[in-house]
């Protein structure tokens, strides 16, 4: 039963190791409110994810303490339950700073990333905007479904009248270690995934890829991120048709232990100059190793936590199921570049990107302050 601090210089839920289990939601402002409704419901909500993350109630007594004429403060299901982990992340869309037709509506304009734009259009994409984009964004992560449940169903209820949500994603399992103490989970695919990830103790290159430093731009996100969120349908009947080697091929790495296709364990770097004999490339040149490794991508790489989800089926029977991507960068350019690069992948015929969305995040909040202070 892990209790994160939730104050502190950069926010909780990105180098914590991946927990189990995501509640994710993505929210619009209520139209007509303005600068001191978003400043107060930024407020309230750093004073409830403050308390939930320590297992408490919303407020004291909030779940049957209070008076029995009144709904409760507190919705009441975590009742009982341990804090499990629970950290509550922050993000702001770039729609917050400005609408599409240029509205400041929070007088916020100015402070605007300017890297903060709506992701460019990749080749493959089939994209639903009912799945993507966003004024705010907060990630719950838990190792007990029920608290990161309770705690997006606690601050959508606190931000009623100000913002609604927009869209949402359950996860139930961590695609991604980003602890060396963590073990390597395995994706819908069956293959472990988060091996080179990057993980929190190699701090030397947690500040130079994920984290915004004290020299960029804008000054107000030092010690804040960039979040990415893909949405990633799995064709897994496809899949599931597919012999073991051409599934071996197309990731790069072996399904039972995950080395390298280029020889070695786990944890051994791929080789990708190594050849099976006849000239033939160990790692094939389409593999989404090779294509996503730092080496082809101009030294850039991205500390995924992403979730598998599984949202029932579709009409033909088949699993509505897939990988909810996300990814903590210095800059978006990574991930643009990344996802680039990925046009080629052999893994493109198994997958289809449906959702989409970027957020700033915030540095943390000190105690007595509050989570995007520095931006009013
Ligand atoms: C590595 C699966 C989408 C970026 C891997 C690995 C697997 C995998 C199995 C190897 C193990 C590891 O190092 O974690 C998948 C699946 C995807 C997907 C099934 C879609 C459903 C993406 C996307 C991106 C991405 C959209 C970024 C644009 C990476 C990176 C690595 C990686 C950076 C590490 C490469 C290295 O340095 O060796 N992925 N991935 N993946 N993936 Fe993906």
């Amino acid at each position: 039963n892990a209790i994160y601090p939730f104050y502190g210089t950069r926010q909780a839920g990105i180098t914590t190791p991946a927990q189990d289990r995501l509640h994710f939601a993505s929210y619009d402002m209520a139209a007509g409110a303005g600068r001191d409704d978003l400043i107060e419901l930024l407020q309230d909500w750093t004073y409830a994810a403050a308390r939930m993350t320590q297992g408490l109630e919303v407020t004291d007594g909030g779940a049957v303490g209070g008076s029995p004429l009144a709904p409760p403060a507190d919705t009441g299901e975590a009742l009982g339950l341990p804090a499990a982990g629970l950290t509550i992340t922050f993000g702001f869309g770039p729609t917050l700073f400005s609408t599409e037709d240029g509205e400041d509506r929070f007088g916020i304009a100015a402070q605007r990333p300017e890297l903060l734009t709506r992701l460019p259009r990749f080749s493959g994409d089939s994209l639903r905007p009912e799945l993507g984009g966003g004024d705010l964004c907060i990630q719950a992560c838990a190792d007990d479904p029920q608290v990161a449940v309770h705690a997006i169903r606690n601050l959508s209820r606190i931000a009623f009248g100000r913002a609604s949500i927009r869209w949402s994603q359950l996860g139930f399992g961590r695609t991604s270690s980003t602890s060396t103490s963590q073990l390597t989970p395995r994706n819908l695919f069956g293959f472990k995934d988060g091996t080179a990830n990057v993980k929190s103790e190699d701090t030397k290159l947690v500040d130079d890829q994920v984290f915004v430093g004290s020299t960029d731009s804008p000054a107000w996100l030092a010690g804040g991120s960039y979040l990415v969120t893909r949405k990633i349908r799995m064709i897994i009947e496809t899949w599931d048709r597919t012999r073991l080697e051409e599934q071996e091929r197309v990731i790069g790495r072996d399904k039972g232990e995950g080395a390298p296709l280029s020889g070695g364990t786990e944890f051994t770097e791929p080789d990708f100059e190594a050849e099976t004999g006849a000239g033939t490339p160990a790692i094939d040149t389409d593999a989404h190793v090779r294509l996503a490794h730092p080496t082809v991508n101009k030294g850039a790489s991205l500390l995924r936590r992403g979730y598998n989800f599984v949202d029932g089926n579709d009409e033909l029977g088949r699993l509505d199921a897939g990988l909810f991507f996300m990814s903590y960068q210095r800059s978006p350019e990574q991930f643009i570049g990344i996802q680039r690069s990925l046009a080629a992948d052999a893994l493109n015929e198994y997958i289809k990107h449906v959702g989409s969305a970027i957020f700033a995040i915030p540095p943390g909040a000190r105690e007595g302050s509050y989570v995007g202070a520095p931006l009013f």
